[in-house]
């Protein structure tokens, strides 16, 4: 994020002395990117952040990959995923390479323990719920439709106020904006579907530092990687991490939610980069919402089939009308993943169909990998082995759909 924030109590100048009123100093911290290269905040705290009395192990829910061998495109049915109740340990993994990881979570209310995730950024899309996430910069409030951008190795703890779906976009790297949305100097420009505006940063610094003031030696799950993959550590902190009485600069949590986004559409059918809200390391995030539709009198408002070779695309599908995919077993709470290296697209008839529509009302999250997704044990757990069959209506376990129409208008 390139908007500055101040908020709470900071000194007049950075690395100048801050006291509290019984004289004492309070402890600067700056969190920053790329090696002092990149965006970064200043915290001021009441306790030392490297002080911990405890190192142990965590042990990480499965985060075994399956390759996608024999290649296939895959349909995974989220909602009949079982998963533990804790936002953070109750995830399962579903999908994977080296550059990012998606898991999904149905929550309870109970809170989960502080967390940091010291391998990238996470971007969590919350399907359905409300509630918020405490961090050292303050409270964020989350509610459906909002991406939970969450900086690398920002201590936080998520609150559900009722149980929540949340579908985790793990990157090992960072996540911002598409770097053509912005202009040199980071501001997003006119052509961007969304706006400054429409990101929202943490509040509440006051009250939630002064509710955890006297808590000592706090569990911290920290995911962090080694050589041999990720893995967990549980720190013991002497004082309790959100204990920042102000802070200022780029680097914060903030969300933004989809009702924000303007899609972008055209005379004909647009590609699949104009829905773009966020990029990582080695893939994009895009979103696919209800919007008016091509409008030459020869459109055909269904996407063309597309052989994204260099990428594989995971839609996950959250909202809208999926009566017209009847047959392909697709409707909300899939996800359905298109490898590259194989051509997708809808079935003749689908395209038929959608000649002369005006309005698409279907909503869904993306994610293009431009290196090859590994199926999570969670992935595993929850695919409908039919769907590679059905476009061709016949499959080798005889098995497969109707012929319906198999994938998302957008896709
Ligand atoms: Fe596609």
């Amino acid at each position: 994020m390139a908007h500055y924030r101040a908020v709470g109590r900071l000194p007049r100048q950075r690395h100048t002395q801050l006291r509290d009123d019984d004289g004492h100093l309070f402890r600067e911290e700056l969190m920053g990117e790329e090696g002092f290269s990149s965006d970064s905040s200043l915290l001021y705290r009441r306790g030392v952040p490297s002080a911990i009395t405890d190192s142990t192990v965590w042990e990480l829910a499965d985060q075994s990959r399956t390759p996608n061998h024999p290649l296939k495109p895959r349909h995974l049915k989220l909602h009949d995923l079982e998963t533990g109740t804790c936002p953070v340990e109750g995830r399962r993994l579903v999908l994977g390479n080296n550059d990012v990881r998606i898991a999904y979570v149905v929550t309870g209310t109970d809170a989960s323990p502080v967390y940091r995730n010291a391998i990238g950024d996470e971007c969590v899309y919350v399907e359905s719920g409300t509630g918020v996430v405490e961090t050292v910069f303050g409270t964020v409030a989350y509610r459906q439709g909002d991406y939970v951008i969450i900086p690398r190795a920002t201590d936080h703890r998520w609150v559900p106020a009722e149980p929540s779906r949340l579908y985790a976009i793990e990157a090992n790297s960072h996540i911002h904006p598409p770097k053509r949305y912005l202009s040199r100097f980071g501001q997003l420009l006119e052509h961007a579907p969304y706006c400054e505006r429409d990101l929202h940063g943490p509040e509440g610094l006051d009250e939630l530092v002064e509710s955890c003031r006297d808590l000592t030696d706090v569990e911290v799950l920290v995911k962090h990687r080694t050589s041999g993959g990720i893995v967990g550590t549980r720190m013991t902190y002497a004082t309790h991490p959100f204990d920042v009485v102000g802070w200022d600069g780029c680097l914060y949590p903030y969300t933004f939610n989809i009702e924000d986004y303007m899609p972008i559409t055209g005379k004909v059918h647009q590609p699949p980069p104009v829905h773009q809200v966020f990029e990582g390391w080695n893939f994009v995030v895009c979103n696919f919402l209800p919007r008016k539709v091509d409008y030459h009198e020869l459109a055909i408002p269904v996407p063309y089939y597309h052989s994204n070779v260099d990428s594989d695309e995971v839609m996950f599908y959250v909202g809208g009308d999926y009566e017209a995919r009847k047959g392909s077993g697709i409707n909300v709470g899939s996800i359905s993943l298109h490898p590259g290296g194989h051509a997708h697209g809808p079935q003749p008839s689908a395209i038929e169909a959608s000649l002369g529509a005006e309005y698409f009302d279907e909503s869904a999250v993306m994610v293009d990998t431009f290196a090859p997704l590994e199926l999570g044990e969670g992935g595993l757990a929850a695919e409908d082995p039919a769907y590679a069959w059905t476009w061709a209506g016949r499959g080798p376990d005889a098995s497969g759909g109707d012929g319906g129409p198999a994938v998302f208008s957008n896709s």
